[in-house]
């Protein structure tokens, strides 16, 4: 492994257009978070750098549909985001924007250079323009008829509805969405990064030189790489963005994917300056990135191809450690349905609760494959583990210290077989706890870390100091200072993971924060006094898990309501096949007639048949008739029909009925009669 000397640690820049939800959490900021705490505390050199991703289609969709402006949107959204970063502690060294003047120079001098370069190629295509808007459309901004499903309202990239991917030329009737007005074909140019030309370099440096990065990463760059790349457009016809820098690019912007990476450049450079090439153009720098799964293609192909071709010393990834996605109550987290939970709201929901959402997200992290969040398990596990192993060990000894030692540290005596063996296990469970944290298996490290309290807590209650003291106090002590040396090695090692918590037991026991002392037995020297007892964490109840749950259930009653609404018209929709052909003879040998209904009422015991008295115009005959669903015999009585006359009778529920009623029936199984258009005499022949 390279000997490094400092470490920049980037975390995805999220879209300005709406709140980060557990899934951001869980995916990039949580582990980026935790890693930098880790190395913080080592004493390594880190830069941690995040940002807003402002620009792109749905920003500029967002701002239309709530009449703002694109920049109103991403005002409001990098601060409720960079609030919510601060409230779950996630400190990040610089969070800028892509909006800001620094990342437009930054992007356009890296377009510009590139271009100078010849590192780009053009192509000429046909894209949908909006005469009337006198605009380009991009994909989400057409909307039509899915040749799928039939959804009038897909758009040009997705159909909601049935989740097919989508061309804009597969739309059936494509419309703008900004004037409504049918598209039209119109030549355009844009500016393309050759991918294909980087293929070999990255197959040798990601396929043979980074086989330790995790398996859904490499999975996901080999069949990419396997599949052949392409060239990629890097510029776009719109008027959000970073304007192209070149001349006859007018009304042309950079690629949000391309500019949005080389915002953690510009970031890098509004924080520093002078200094920021240090952590982006020295050897001695290992880059990782934390990113989502949709990610990986921007950050392990794109942006690598875009600093190779740059040059001038840009270093790549050492790591790019991605997470699989997070659902919520075994359904895929939707931030349209709101089937989310935002970072925001459970700050406001939870108050000083956000070590409970940083361990459970980490305990049930999504590191190999997708992981469900559930209510249930986030009490359980603040039940079940926070307070009931680590807060509780804590208090029992804290609170025990202050009891028999005037909460001083007490002497370290002759040491048991009970206490040598706990006292070995924190050195191991800490070489576990550090090969964990620098490999990104965080999931691991925090069952290390959780380990160390699952230690303190068995050994506190295995050796009893409550009973021991009341005959050898000596004893008491070397058992409580035992105890109290755990609970410093618990506010170390759990300073990655909840911060705050780890906080509040160094200011409650007085412990350093050095991650050297970890396991060492003397960190709290003998006589040293210790705080008040305060619990690091408190039971949540049913009821506060209940109104979660009870927001998420109508969530899922609304979209079965409409799923079940969708179901229907779809099947309304469905038109049968057409029967196989008959000759004249055949259809001349159907006596149909018109007919008028004298009398008409229930079958009794059944719910669908209704008795029909009629008049043919030949006889007065009674017929029985499955409509008893669509209409009422009061709506029945007078109602001119068409009846096909020569059907030979059947017995129906004892009713001889002779004939039978026309009836349109569609496909949801609706029916309606058919009647002359006009009233005529009964018995009027049809055909
Ligand atoms: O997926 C996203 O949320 C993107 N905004 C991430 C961008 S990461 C980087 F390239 F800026
Ligand atoms: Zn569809």
């Amino acid at each position: 492994m390279k000997n490094y000397k400092r470490t920049l640690v980037t975390a995805a820049l999220p879209y300005a257009n709406g709140p980060v939800h557990i899934g951001h959490l869980a995916g990039v900021y949580v582990p980026a978070d935790i890693y930098v705490r880790y190395l913080r505390m080592r004493g390594r050199e880190v830069l941690f750098v995040c940002g807003s991703d402002e620009h792109g289609v749905p920003i500029t969709i967002k701002a239309r549909q709530q009449g703002c402006s694109p920049q109103d949107i991403v005002d409001k959204y990098n601060n409720i985001i960079s609030e919510s970063f601060k409230g779950f502690g996630i400190n990040f060294d610089v969070y800028g924007r892509t909006s800001s003047k620094i990342h437009e120079e930054t992007a356009s001098e890296f377009f510009k250079k590139l271009y100078d370069e010849g590192k780009f190629v053009t192509k000429t295509s046909e894209q949908y323009f909006d005469p009337e808007a006198n605009t380009f459309l991009a994909d989400r901004y057409i909307v039509g008829t899915c040749p799928k499903c039939g959804n009038p309202d897909a758009y040009g990239d997705q159909c909601e509805k049935c989740g097919s991917t989508l061309s804009p030329e597969e739309l059936i009737n494509p419309r703008s969405k900004l004037s409504g007005a049918q598209p039209i074909k119109k030549e355009t140019t844009h500016w393309y990064l050759p991918l294909q030309d980087y293929e070999q370099w990255l197959r040798e440096w990601i396929l043979e030189g980074h086989k330790e990065w995790r398996s859904n990463v490499y999975g996901q760059v080999k069949s990419w790489l396997d599949g052949g790349l392409q060239p990629r457009a890097v510029t776009r016809d719109l008027d959000w963005g970073v304007p192209v820098p070149v001349e006859g690019a007018e009304g042309k912007v950079l690629y949000v994917w391309f500019d949005a990476p080389i915002g953690y450049i510009s970031n890098t450079k509004q924080l520093l300056p002078n200094d920021w090439e240090k952590w982006w153009k020295s050897e001695d720098t290992k880059l990782v990135h934390f990113i989502g799964k949709d990610n990986i293609v921007f950050h392990c192909i794109v942006f690598p191809s875009m600093l190779k071709a740059y040059g001038d010393g840009f270093i790549l990834p050492d790591n790019v450690p991605s997470n699989e996605f997070l659902n919520l109550e075994g359904d895929k987290i939707s931030t349209s349905r709101g089937w989310a939970v935002w970072a925001n709201e459970y700050l406001e929901d939870f108050p000083g609760k956000q070590d409970v959402l940083r361990y459970v997200l980490t305990a049930n992290a999504p590191e190999t494959k997708d992981n469900d969040f559930s209510w249930k398990d986030f009490q359980t596990r603040n039940n079940s583990e926070l307070v009931a192993i680590f807060g509780n060990f804590v208090n029992r000894a804290v609170v025990l210290t202050h009891k028999y030692f005037d909460g001083k540290v007490p002497a370290l005596g002759e040491l048991q077989d009970i206490d040598k063996g706990v006292l070995a296990e924190i050195p191991a469970l800490r070489e576990s706890l550090e090969k964990n944290l620098e490999g990104y298996r965080f999931r691991e490290a925090l069952k290390d870390a959780m380990g160390i309290a699952r230690v303190g807590n068995k050994y506190i209650s295995d050796t009893e100091p409550w009973k021991v003291a009341k005959t050898d106090m000596a004893r008491t002590g070397t058992i409580l200072n035992v105890c109290l040396q755990i609970c410093a090695d618990l506010a170390i090692a759990f300073e990655p993971f909840t911060p705050f918590a780890a906080r509040k037991l160094r200011d409650m026991i007085g412990s350093p924060l050095e991650w050297d002392l970890l396991g060492r037995t003397d960190i709290l020297p003998e006589g040293h006094q210790i705080g008040e007892a305060q619990l690091l964490f408190d039971k949540i109840d049913d009821e506060a898990i209940q109104r979660q749950l009870d927001r998420l259930a109508a969530i899922r009653a609304q979209k079965e309501a409409e799923a079940a609404a969708a179901a229907a018209a779809e099947a309304a929709a469905h038109v049968e096949p057409q029967k196989p052909e008959i000759t004249f003879d055949q259809f001349e040998a159907m006596d149909i007639r018109t007919a008028t209904v004298l009398e008409a009422e229930r079958v009794p015991k059944t719910d669908k048949l209704l008795k029909l008295t009629i008049d043919t115009g030949i006889d007065k005959r009674v017929i029985v008739s499955g409509i008893a669903q669509f209409y009422t015999p009061e709506q029945m009585v007078g109602k001119q029909i068409c009846i096909l006359a020569n059907l030979a009778p059947r017995t129906i529920k004892g009713i001889e009925s002779k004939g039978m009623i026309l009836m349109a029936r569609q496909g949801d199984g609706k029916m309606r009669i058919l009647a002359p258009e006009e009233v005529l005499i009964n018995g009027a022949q049809i055909g």
